[in-house]
């Protein structure tokens, strides 16, 4: 899916001097490296100040903490996404509550969240996914109406933006992730939160760091979460190829579409009006389309084309094959089959193909020529004359 040897062979020189120098100067933990690194992804994302801690799932979890949700809060995910973005609802003992995608984005549909906001909703998290902002404009208006706090889960989506702005400077506060696969990815685990907060800020400090308010004195419970200055070293390095790497993405995202954009029943990932996606993942969606239609015959028309792909030693993956309703994690919430349809069907549909900055346009071809063999190969999906885009 992603050739990470390939993007360190381009910044080799510059990854080594920076960890030679935190090397030099044996400070590991909350040196200069995370200080600027801090200041300078908030900047990147149109922020005040950014928070490292040691991964996305730990910067998610502290943002909603900070935010004040506890115990026997409520907070709103999408279904459709990482376990983790759920995952770190519960890990506060809250309790998450499930809303359903839109059918043209697969981002949280604000009429879905909407309709589950209780007394005890505490906040909503919008998942951006893929590289795709959500309709922040609905989730914004919902928030200040029902006063509830929005978070942005923004592990995926760095560099994109909605309306102008970056993603990541909307919510109250967004949690993003530098799992090493991600756009800008560390050689380890590691996150951030960026906000505009002063007071949200100085209580993301104390949490990462034991509920810590002063040396050797804590307040509240906290974490040992922090960026590590090795991780922060290398990631400033990155930071500064990001806008570069995106460019290259969206370039390799637009070959394929070309070569995807006349075939019925397959969508390609595009961007509505006033977004810009940063191609996290290029993900088509493989639906059924004819008298043969259905659950099964769907997901059977993704796995085929992910066989053809890995006979010829190609990657493709599914993100996500189980919406997270219907993972055994949450069945004591009472999550069936059907209750978030769109989430459900767009788990049956989705395939994402290998998309990294330093791929060669051969590369992409060579991808692209073993997906269209592949539904060329396949009844009900053909190549149709009369659409040049597939929306
Ligand atoms: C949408 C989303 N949220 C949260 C996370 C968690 O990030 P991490 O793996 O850094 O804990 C990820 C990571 O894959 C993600 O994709």
């Amino acid at each position: 899916m992603l050739d990470l040897r390939a993007e360190f062979a381009a910044i080799e020189e510059e990854v080594r001097a920076a960890i030679e120098e935190v090397l030099a100067s044996q400070q590991f933990i909350l040196g200069p490296q995370n200080s600027a690194f801090e200041q300078e992804l908030a900047q990147y994302c149109g922020r005040r100040f950014g928070i490292g801690v040691a991964s996305g799932t730990d910067a998610l979890m502290l943002a909603l903490r900070a935010c004040g949700v506890s115990g026997a809060d409520e907070v709103i995910v999408p279904a459709f996404t990482f376990v983790a973005t759920a995952g770190a609802v519960s890990a506060l003992g809250a309790r998450p509550v499930f809303a359903d995608s839109h059918a043209d984005t697969l981002n949280i549909d604000p009429e879905s969240v909407e309709s589950r906001i209780t007394p005890r909703t505490k906040a909503i998290v919008a998942v951006h996914l893929y590289g795709l902002g959500a309709n922040l404009e609905s989730l914004l208006e919902l928030a200040v109406h029902h006063n509830l706090a929005l978070i942005e889960d923004n592990a995926q989506s760095l560099g994109g933006t909605y309306l102008g702005r970056k993603l990541g400077s909307f919510g109250e506060v967004a949690a993003t992730s530098f799992y090493p696969s991600k756009n800008l990815g560390a050689f380890g685990d590691g996150g951030m939160v960026v906000t505009d907060s002063e007071p949200l800020t100085a209580r993301l400090k104390k949490l990462r760091n034991h509920g810590q308010s002063g040396r050797y004195v804590s307040s509240e419970p906290g974490w040992n979460s922090r960026l590590d200055e090795l991780q922060a070293a290398v990631l400033r390095v990155k930071l500064r190829h990001l806008d570069a790497w995106i460019a290259a993405r969206r370039k390799h995202a637009a070959r394929y579409t070309e070569r995807f954009a006349s075939f019925a029943g397959v969508r390609t990932p595009a961007a509505p009006a006033g977004y810009e996606h940063s191609y996290y993942l290029y993900t088509l969606r493989i639906s059924s389309n004819g008298p043969k239609a259905g659950a099964a015959n769907m997901a059977s028309r993704c796995d085929r084309v992910a066989h053809h792909l890995s006979e010829r030693g190609i990657a493709s993956s599914v993100f996500y094959p189980v919406p997270l309703h219907l993972q055994p994690l949450y069945a004591a919430l009472g999550g069936k089959p059907g209750d978030l349809p769109v989430a459900e069907r767009a788990a049956h549909e989705v395939l994402s193909l290998p998309l990294y900055p330093t791929m060669t346009a051969e590369q992409i071809d060579r991808v692209a020529d073993a997906v269209i063999e592949a539904l060329q190969s396949q009844t009900g999906v053909t190549r149709s004359p009369g659409t040049t885009k597939s929306r």
